[in-house]
This record gives structure tokens, sequence and C-alpha cells, in this order.
């Protein structure tokens, strides 16, 4: 099982650029398939979650050139072109593009049967086969999880649905349904969620519109290609933002980082707590904006986090719960809840690797109550979860002796490349087999 050891370092200083985003990746993956035409996606972030998604896609016919690093070619098959999978798709550790896959096969002619990794096997599937059940999709769950069953052939209908939590992926599910429904397909969420699919579907030319957390899809009747460039996946840029913000010894720049405001409630986090946090040269890669985001070393002050910034930061909550334990003073988090049903139990994990490290965090139902103080050295379990292993290599910066970090190869899911990343703006970071 490979591990991380990190010898605390001076800090961290210069520029860097981080892979390209997870979610836009997977959905341009998507899109490309059943659009007509070849789409062409560069950025493309070439991590373990997308390139399952990519192999479920050849599974079903798809042609995918990949021309160079980063650079992906999808031969559309168009919205009926889709072929029966021989056998079941794989997921591995890949919830986006389990959850997003059942929207796109639920109306497909044929069957399918969709798993995963362990950690995948238990996660919850009925929040996107419910309401897609109410489209008129024949899907399964096993006692709420992976292995999902689908029945081909469903006539769906689109209708208005309120989902009962505010998920993204839930939302998308829905709406790649909606492409084949009879009839618009409107979608209700609690609370505003990541946009990606609404804004990358309007550059494939659907009509879709959302205001106030309500999204309305209009059926196509095809998809035309399109190119897609991926921006640098916030969430990876997080762990440096608060890299910046905990260690940075001069300024610590994060160049071409997709600020989609439904991604980044993060920076309101850090800058509630004193962070000195600028966003510079703003520009757009298509339908997605864009900017440096650059970092200063910054005195950190406990908050309150305010629950409606919860969905807006609801992946980088692990390393802002670093953030927080070097911030003077208590921080609450509620209302994320959520956080125990991502790869693993983020509440719990990371819980139990602050206390391995001496801070003291206290574990609500639906958040944490954390008290700054120093990080000692020591070891921490990641339980196999990408974001909690880069979390406490950011925090072993400011250790008092050498931390390691257990279970780290499924940084590879999101983050290919993390530690020589790391390495080239300060961190001493070693991977070992
Ligand atoms: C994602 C949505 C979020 C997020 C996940 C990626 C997406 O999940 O945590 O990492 O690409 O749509 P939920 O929508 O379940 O909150």
């Amino acid at each position: 099982m490979s591990s991380y050891r990190v010898v605390p370092s001076p800090g961290v200083a210069g520029s860097l650029t981080v892979p390209g985003d997870k979610s836009i990746s997977h959905r341009a993956l998507m899109l490309g398939s059943i659009a007509t035409g070849v789409t062409e996606v560069e950025g493309f972030l070439e991590g373990e979650d997308c390139l399952a998604s990519l192999r479920a896609l050849e599974q079903m016919g798809v042609v995918v050139r990949r021309p160079a690093p980063g650079r992906v070619e999808i031969e559309g098959a168009g919205l009926r072109g889709l072929r029966a999978p021989s056998s079941a798709l794989d997921l591995g550790n890949a919830g986006t593009a389990m959850r997003l896959l059942m929207g796109l096969l639920a109306p497909q002619a044929f069957d399918s049967v969709l798993v995963g990794d362990a950690s995948l096997m238990r996660r919850p599937m009925e929040r996107a086969a419910q309401p897609l059940r109410a489209m008129g999709a024949r899907i399964e769950t096993t006692g709420g999880r992976p292995p999902v069953r689908i029945v081909g052939g469903a006539q769906l209908a689109g209708g208005r649905h309120a989902t009962a939590v505010a998920s993204a992926q839930v939302k998308s599910a829905l709406l790649l349904a909606g492409l084949y429904a009879q009839g618009e397909t409107t979608v209700v969420e609690p609370a505003v969620t990541r946009d990606h699919t609404e804004r990358m579907l309007q550059g494939f030319g659907c009509d879709v519109r959302s205001r106030n957390g309500v999204t309305v899809l209009r059926p196509p009747r095809q998809l035309g290609a399109a190119r897609v460039v991926v921006p640098g996946d916030f969430s990876s840029a997080a762990f440096f933002i608060v890299a910046g913000c905990i260690a940075a010894t001069a300024p610590l720049l994060v160049q071409g980082v997709g600020i989609n405001p439904t991604r980044t409630g993060l920076l309101e986090l850090l800058s509630r707590m004193g962070a000195d946090l600028r966003l510079i040269h703003h520009r757009c890669n298509g339908a997605e904006p864009v900017a440096d985001v650059e970092v200063r070393p910054s005195q950190l002050r406990g908050i309150r986090a305010p629950e409606r910034l919860v969905p807006l930061a609801i992946d980088e909550l692990p390393a802002f719960f670093v953030a927080a334990a070097c911030a003077s003073g208590e921080t609450v988090v509620t209302g994320a809840a959520e956080l125990r049903l991502k790869e693993t139990d983020r509440i719990a994990v990371m819980a139990r690797g602050l206390a391995a490290l001496g801070i003291a965090a206290e574990m609500r139902d639906d958040g944490l109550r954390i008290e700054g103080g120093r990080f000692q050295g020591g070891v921490v379990d990641s339980a196999g979860d990408h974001r909690v292993a880069m979390s406490f290599a950011i925090a072993a910066l400011r250790a008092e002796a050498p931390v390691e970090i257990r279970d780290v190869a499924n940084v590879a899911t999101s983050f290919p490349g993390f530690a020589p990343l790391a390495r080239s703006v300060g961190l001493d970071i070693e991977e070992r087999p």
C-alpha cells in the first residue's frame, strides 16, 4: 500500500499549473460520445476516474483517440448510437461517472450494469435512481448501492423533479436522461450546485436554462459536437491555495484555474478567515471562467462557516479543515452531512487524521469543530481517499516532525503527478511503494 512521507520544509513559493478539471472532463467525454461529429477536448484530466468513464464509453462502441497528453478526440455516435456493452461497466472509484451514466443509460435501448471499486460499491445510488424511475426509467440498485442494473427500452417523460439533496451528480443524471425524454425536464435543487453540465450542454447546442437552482432542459433533436478546453481543476488547486495560506514564503501562483462560482466557496471561506488571496488574469475557456490565483502567507482566524457555502466547497472541505487547524481559535462547519457519503466518510476520516497529528477535532453529525493548534508529526491513514491524502500532505508543511500518510494510491484518480508538482513549489514529499 503506497504512502507519502512529508518532511516539514521552509514552505511553498513559485508558480504551478494543476491538471484539468475532473467534473468537466467526465462531462466532455459523455456529451462528446452522444454528439454528432468529432468533439475535441484539450486539458483533459488523465486521472483514473475520467479514464474509467472513457473505457466505459469505449465499451459501448465510442471511438476515442488520444493524440497527445491532455488531448482527446471523441467520434460522436449520436444520441442513439451507443451500443450494448458486453460486460458490466466498471467505474472504479468514480461516483460522478456512475451517477451521470445512470442518467445517460436509462433511456438507451440496451441493458447495462454498473459496478465499481470497494469504495464506490458502498455509495448511495438511490438518490439518482429514484428520480430517474419517476421519469420512467427501469433501474435497480442493490439495497441502494451498486451494482446498478438498468433495463433498456424505457420511454422517459420529462417533468418537474425536486431533488432531495443538493447534488450536481443527481441533477446531471436527470438532465442527461432529459435529453431523451418526452417534453421538458425541470430539476429543482435545494441549493445551487456546480453547473458544468448545463454550461457544456449549451456549448453542444442544447436549450437548457438555469435560475436560482431551477434548471429547465428541452430535449434536442441532436447535439452538435464541440471543442472543449478544460480549465485547471479548482479542487486540485485548493490544496495549493491552502498550502500558500499556511506556509507560503513568497507569493504562490496557481495558474489557469477554473473559477466557476459554483465551485469556489473555498475562496470565500478562506477570505473570511483573513487569507490574502487575489484572482488575476481573468479569462474564459469557452463556457467556463478561468483565472490565476495568487496566495500570500496569511494569519488565519477561525470562523463559523456559513452553510450556504458548503455545496460550493464540498470537495474542498478536507483541505479547509487543514486551514482551520492552522487558524487561531475555533472553526465550525455544519450542514455538511454529504461529506459522510463521499469516497470515504470524510468527517470521520479527517477527524481521525487531525487527531493523529495532535489537533482537537470534534465530530458533529453534519460537520466538524476544529480548535486551531500545531500539527505534530505522525502517521495518518487516508483510508484510500485521494482528497484526504493530499490534505494531510499539505498539513505536513506546518508539522513539527515528518508525517507519513498511508494508502495514497487513489490520488491518481483526480491528481496524477501530485507529488512531483508539490515538490516543485517546495514540499519535501517522497512517494513510497
Ligand atoms: C461532482 C459533484 C459533487 C462532487 C463530486 C463531483 C460532479 O458530488 O462532490 O466530486 O462532477 O458533478 P455531488 O453532486 O454528489 O455532491
